[in-house]
C-alpha cells in the first residue's frame, strides 16, 4: 500500500485533505491526523473491520482499548449511557482538550474491538483545529490511538508518522507539529472517586480546582487488560536502552566518563544546561525549567536517538510538577524503571 500524505496548512491542498481524509474513512480505511497532543491514527469507531486495521498497522495488542475522538458533546448519546456529573464538569471545563474521560459504555454501540471488551469507553474532544474539522466533516466517532507502532514514541510531526507507518496506511493528514507534545490525560469517571490512569497536559491539580479529590492510579502491573498505555506494555522506547539519572551536571559527567571508559557512545537528552558536557550526542528539551517545552521535544528526541550510533541514551530527571508528572511518567516507561549507575 502506498501512504500518501496531504498538508492541510497548506491552502492548494487543504480542500483535497480534508475531502480524502473524509473519504478513506467513510470507506473503512484508517486515516492519521495531528491533535493537540500527538498524531493519532482514525478509524471509524463503529465499524469494527476498520479499527482492525489500526491495531494491525501499528502492531497494538488486542487488549488495549482506544480513544474515541468527538467534535460535539451530543455526540456522546449513541455510545454512552448514565455520565456521571463529576464526568461533565470535567466535559464543561476542559474540553476541546487533552482529557480523555473513561464514561460507561451504551452495550452494543460502538466496534467491540474499540474498548477492547470493557463496559466502559475512553472519549475526547481534540483541541486541534485540523481534528475538529475533520470530526465535523466526517460527523461519526473516530476511534484513533497514537499513529506510531507500538512500543514507539508517539509521533509528533508527520513525518514520524511515515517513518514508523508508512506502507501500512493509506493516507496522512499533516497539520505540523503537534502542541503539548505527550498523550493527553486520562481521567477514569466511573470510579468512586476520579482516578488519572494517565498523566498528561491537564494536571491533577488543574482537575482537582473543578471537581475535588482526584486519585492517581500507581499500579504498573496489571495482569488484566490495562487500564492505561504503559500499565503492561513497552513504551516510549528508543533502540537504545535508557537511563535514567540524577539531574545533576556532576552526576552526569560522572556516567559519560564511566560510559567513555567502555569504549560505548552516549546519546544526552536533557535541557540547555547540560549541554557544555561532552557527549557523543545531544538532544534539546529547551531552557532550564521549561516543563512545557520538554514536554513538546521530549518525543522526537526519543526517536532521533534511533538515527545515532548511540549505545545507551541518558536523561536526567525532571520535577514531578505540572507537567513534569507527564514527562517523568514517559521516561519512566521509556527507561523501564532503570538508573544510571556507575
Ligand atoms: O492524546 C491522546 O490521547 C492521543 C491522541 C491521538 O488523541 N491518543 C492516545 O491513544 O494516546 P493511545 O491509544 O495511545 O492511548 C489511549 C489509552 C489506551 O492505551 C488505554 O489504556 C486508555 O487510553 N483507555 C482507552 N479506553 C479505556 C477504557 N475504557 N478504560 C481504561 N483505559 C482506557
Ligand atoms: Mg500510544
Amino acid at each position: 500500500m502506498k501512504t500518501e500524505i496531504v498538508s492541510v496548512d497548506n491552502l492548494s491542498t487543504k480542500e483535497l485533505g480534508y475531502t480524502q481524509a473524509v473519504a478513506f474513512l467513510n470507506a473503512g480505511e484508517t486515516v492519521a491526523f495531528p491533535t493537540e497532543t500527538v498524531y493519532g491514527l482514525g478509524a471509524v469507531a463503529t465499524n469494527e473491520k476498520a479499527v482492525s486495521k489500526i491495531f494491525g498497522a501499528k502492531g497494538r495488542p488486542q487488549d488495549n482499548p482506544l480513544i474515541v475522538h468527538i467534535a460535539e458533546k451530543e455526540e456522546l448519546n449513541a455510545f454512552t449511557a448514565n455520565i456521571p456529573k463529576i464526568a461533565q464538569v470535567c466535559m464543561d471545563a476542559f474540553w476541546p482538550g487533552p482529557l480523555t474521560i473513561i464514561l460507561p459504555l451504551k452495550p452494543n454501540s460502538l466496534a467491540k474491538n474499540v474498548t477492547a471488551g470493557l463496559d466502559s469507553v475512553g472519549v475526547r474532544m481534540p483541541e486541534h483545529p485540523v481534528a475538529l474539522e475533520l470530526l465535523r466533516r466526517l460527523k461519526q466517532p473516530v476511534a484513533a490511538p497514537s499513529a506510531n507502532r507500538s512500543g514507539k514514541p508517539s509521533p509528533t510531526k508527520a513525518e514520524h508518522v511515515l517513518h514508523d507507518l508508512s506502507g501500512k496506511i493509506p493516507f496522512i493528514v499533516d497539520g505540523g507539529a503537534t502542541g503539548i507534545g505527550l498523550e493527553s490525560t486520562v481521567l477514569d469517571c466511573t470510579s468512586k472517586i476520579p482516578t488519572i490512569l494517565r498523566p498528561g497536559g491537564v494536571t491533577k491539580e488543574m482537575l482537582e480546582k473543578v471537581i475535588g479529590p482526584v486519585n492517581e492510579s500507581k499500579s504498573t502491573d496489571n495482569a488484566e487488560a490495562p487500564r492505561a498505555p504503559g500499565m503492561k506494555y513497552a513504551h516510549y522506547a528508543p533502540n537504545a536502552p535508557v537511563y535514567l539519572i540524577d539531574a545533576s551536571i556532576q552526576a552526569v559527567q560522572d556516567a559519560v566518563k564511566s560510559i567513555h571508559s567502555n569504549h560505548e557512545k552516549v546519546a544526552l537528552i536533557a535541557s540547555e544546561q547540560f549541554d557544555g558536557i561532552e557527549v557523543d550526542f545531544f538532544f534539546s528539551l529547551g531552557k532550564e525549567n521549561q516543563l512545557e517545552d520538554a514536554a513538546h521535544l521530549l518525543y522526537e528526541a526519543l526517536r532521533s536517538c534511533d538515527e545515532t550510533e548511540a549505545d545507551l541514551v541518558l536523561v536526567p530527571i525532571f520535577s514531578k510538577q505540572g507537567v513534569g508528572t507527564a514527562i517523568m511518567n514517559r521516561l519512566e516507561k521509556a527507561a523501564n524503571g532503570n538508573w544510571y549507575k556507575i
